[in-house]
């Protein structure tokens, strides 16, 4: 009858009910299994290193990755052997297990990012890891570490800082070396050209004075001549001599070979020049770390006289904190194009740059166009008495 039909009904209904409730349990168990497995694929497959730990921090879940890049079995992780290991931070002091990503992700209850950890094997061998770790409140587990094996890119950076080293080094050589060389040759224009022009003098002297009168009345033009010729010559050695190898720098110091430039600059461009000296007087800096700042002025004041058409340059030296500065400025056009200052056939502003780098200093040049440009040059100075000019032993 009609209510039999209707709980039949209704029976039918549950039945059809359950069998899809069913259904969809298999259906969401299958997918659950696969994106599980899905998971543990790529929890052995990724190339970094994975591990779960409790909130007690003992290993719960760890990858082939991790064990491959702490150099440890399964064995060995599960008695714990990674406990007894040493562990080193970046500057290579000891680390306590506090500092780890993990225990700090547990303690301060947040990600913690890329904390380099170096792990010291049992044959003193050390791994470099950066370690990340989160807090998570899953099941059993606390914290997921990740951690990624940075041994060979240390190792890079290590080598680039050292093969820098190597060239801070050598262009300091270099540096030193053409100093050298331009000593060596101002010596020589000095007692070979310089003595043998003096001779040339006196003799051209001695024979105008010793020469009859209608033969001085003939000759003498020419003989004047050739006295003044002689003169200018020697002028002009004494000039090439100075640059080569300043004199007033080794006798006097910086302060007045910069003086000496700059008068000579004045006089032989028109553009007048102030010299604001320190306050502090300048330790002396060593010959070489001297010179680099004079050949430094040198090249900027050229660079004034060829490029600027300023009407005035103004030059301060000063002492600081842990460096010597000088900075030369000058009122002219400015430099109105980088890429055209920095093209291949311009070595000025690169070669003062390498200069002050060959003794760890910096150079800035900066430049508004239409109202000037100025170079600064810093340097530090090693405060420890010592001149620095007798260094080519140690290398
Ligand atoms: N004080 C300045 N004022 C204006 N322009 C400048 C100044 N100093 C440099 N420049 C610009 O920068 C360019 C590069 O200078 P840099 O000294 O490197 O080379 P250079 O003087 O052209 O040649 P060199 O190799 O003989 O020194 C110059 O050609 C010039 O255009
Ligand atoms: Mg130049």
């Amino acid at each position: 009858t009609a209510t039999i039909q209707a709980m039949n009904q209704s029976l039918r209904d549950e039945i059809a009910e359950r069998k899809r409730i069913e259904e969809a349990l298999r259906v969401s168990e299958a997918s659950a299994r696969a994106s599980e497995e899905k998971l543990r694929t790529l929890f052995d497959l990724l190339p970094v290193g994975i591990s779960f730990l409790s909130p007690q921090a003992q290993v719960l879940q760890i990858n082939s990755a991790m064990l491959n890049i702490i150099k440890l079995s399964k064995d060995q992780l599960f008695n714990q052997a990674y406990k007894t290991r040493k562990y080193i931070r970046a500057d290579g002091t000891p680390m306590s297990l506090s500092e780890f990503a993990s225990a700090r992700a547990l303690a301060e209850a947040r990600t913690i990012y890329n904390v380099e950890t170096g792990i010291v094997l049992e044959n003193g061998q050390v791994i470099w890891t950066s370690v990340s770790a989160a807090p998570v409140d899953v099941a059993e587990v606390g914290v997921v570490v990740v951690t990624v094996d940075i041994t060979d890119s240390k190792r890079a950076e290590r080598e680039l800082q050292e093969s820098h080293r190597h060239l801070g080094i050598l262009s300091q050589r270099l540096v030193e070396v053409q100093e050298e060389e331009r000593r060596a040759l101002a010596r020589e224009l000095h007692d070979r050209v310089g003595q043998t022009l003096a001779a040339l003098n006196i003799n051209l002297i001695i024979i105008n004075s010793q020469l009859p009168a209608e033969i001085i009345q003939q000759t003498g033009p020419r003989l004047n001549d050739s006295m003044k010729l002689v003169a200018e010559t020697i002028a002009l050695v004494r000039d090439v001599m100075t640059d080569l190898r300043p004199a007033v720098l080794d006798d006097y110091g910086l302060e007045a070979a910069l003086e000496s430039q700059l008068s000579k600059f004045t006089s032989r461009y028109n553009i007048k020049a102030v010299f604001e000296k320190s306050d502090r007087p300048i330790p002396r800096l060593g010959a070489t770390i001297e010179m680099t700042f004079l050949r430094i002025a040198q090249e900027a004041l050229m660079n004034i006289a060829r490029h600027a058409r300023a009407e005035q340059v103004s030059l301060t030296l000063q002492q600081e904190e842990q460096a010597v500065c000088l900075s030369i400025q000058d009122d002219g056009i400015g430099i109105e194009s980088w890429q055209e200052a920095n093209r291949p056939g311009s070595h000025g502003l690169t070669i003062m740059r390498e200069r002050a780098e060959a003794f760890g200093g910096r150079l800035k040049v900066k430049s508004v166009p239409g109202q000037g440009t100025i170079v600064e040059v810093s340097i530090p100075f090693k405060n420890d008495g010592q001149d620095q000019s007798g260094k080519e032993g140690q290398l």
